[in-house]
């Protein structure tokens, strides 16, 4: 099957887990097993405390670093926040828009879209989530709810597109998040396939959509054999290396 948007991406997001040390240990133990693409791309996002160690465990190989959000404005009395222009330069990627910082810390559409806009600006790559919770699901209103994340995470772009190479969205659905209760594969691709075609019917070429909710060895392969799905958005399992590089190894084989 022909990949149409690049080398799959595998990103694992370690969330609120892991002491420095634990997290430079587990960076190295990822590098270790990556020392090459292997026809993958890459990426620990560790919590903030970690990234400057962890880029230094990560050395010069081949695997990325991102940070798991970014503020807006570049310097000022933002207590708590980090700049893009901070990780600019030597962070590679930001994921954005989280539903655990939608959900949990009351992040909005339009803060995401500042965000978005913010790193894009920096050039940092960026990965904005998106995903319906489950009553949304149930009521049919799936699709509704990802388009208005979507065009709410670009409009402050005003119509400019990113190179496709530039970001990446990854779906995922609320109810699958850290329940051990993955999307099928079909709800997985059907939503990345609608994905792809929003991004196209705005003129943009469309990035890699990932697919994330507990994602594990077990369920990666099926996944990544789903033509609209180019790699994962790992929780849980990007915690335990056997695991997290297996999905890795389940990425490289999904062509
Ligand atoms: P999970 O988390 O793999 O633990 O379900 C995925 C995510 O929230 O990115």
């Amino acid at each position: 099957m022909t990949r149409r948007r690049g080398a799959p991406l595998v990103a694992g997001n370690w969330k609120m887990n892991t002491a420095v040390p634990d997290g430079v240990a587990l960076a190295r133990e990822v590098a270790r097993g990556c020392t090459e693409h292997h026809g993958v791309e890459v990426a620990v996002i560790p919590p903030f405390t970690h990234l400057w160690p962890v880029r230094d465990a990560l050395g010069a190989g081949v695997v990325l670093l991102g940070a798991q959000d970014v503020f807006w404005a570049d310097w000022g009395a933002f207590t708590g926040e980090v700049s893009p222009a901070m990780l600019a330069g030597w962070c590679d990627l930001v994921l954005v828009g989280h539903s655990e910082r939608r959900h949990l810390l009351g992040e909005s559409d339009e803060d995401v879209g500042k965000k978005v806009a913010a790193a894009a600006r920096h050039g940092l790559r960026v990965m904005v989530a998106v995903g319906e919770t489950e009553a949304e699901r149930d009521a049919g209103e799936a699709l509704a709810v990802v388009d208005r994340q979507l065009a709410a995470a670009l409009a402050p772009l005003a119509g400019a597109t990113i190179a496709a190479d530039a970001w990446s969205i990854a779906y995922e659905p609320v109810w699958a998040i850290g329940t051990g209760r993955s999307a099928t594969a079909e709800q997985a691709e059907e939503m990345c396939h609608h994905i792809v075609q929003w991004v196209e019917g705005r003129g943009g070429a469309a990035p890699r959509v990932l697919y994330g909710g507990s994602v594990t060895p077990r369920n990666a392969a099926e996944l990544f054999a789903q033509p609209h799905i180019d790699g994962a958005l790992v929780g849980g399992a990007s915690l335990v290396p056997h695991d997290f590089l297996a999905i890795v190894g389940a990425a490289s084989k999904a062509d």
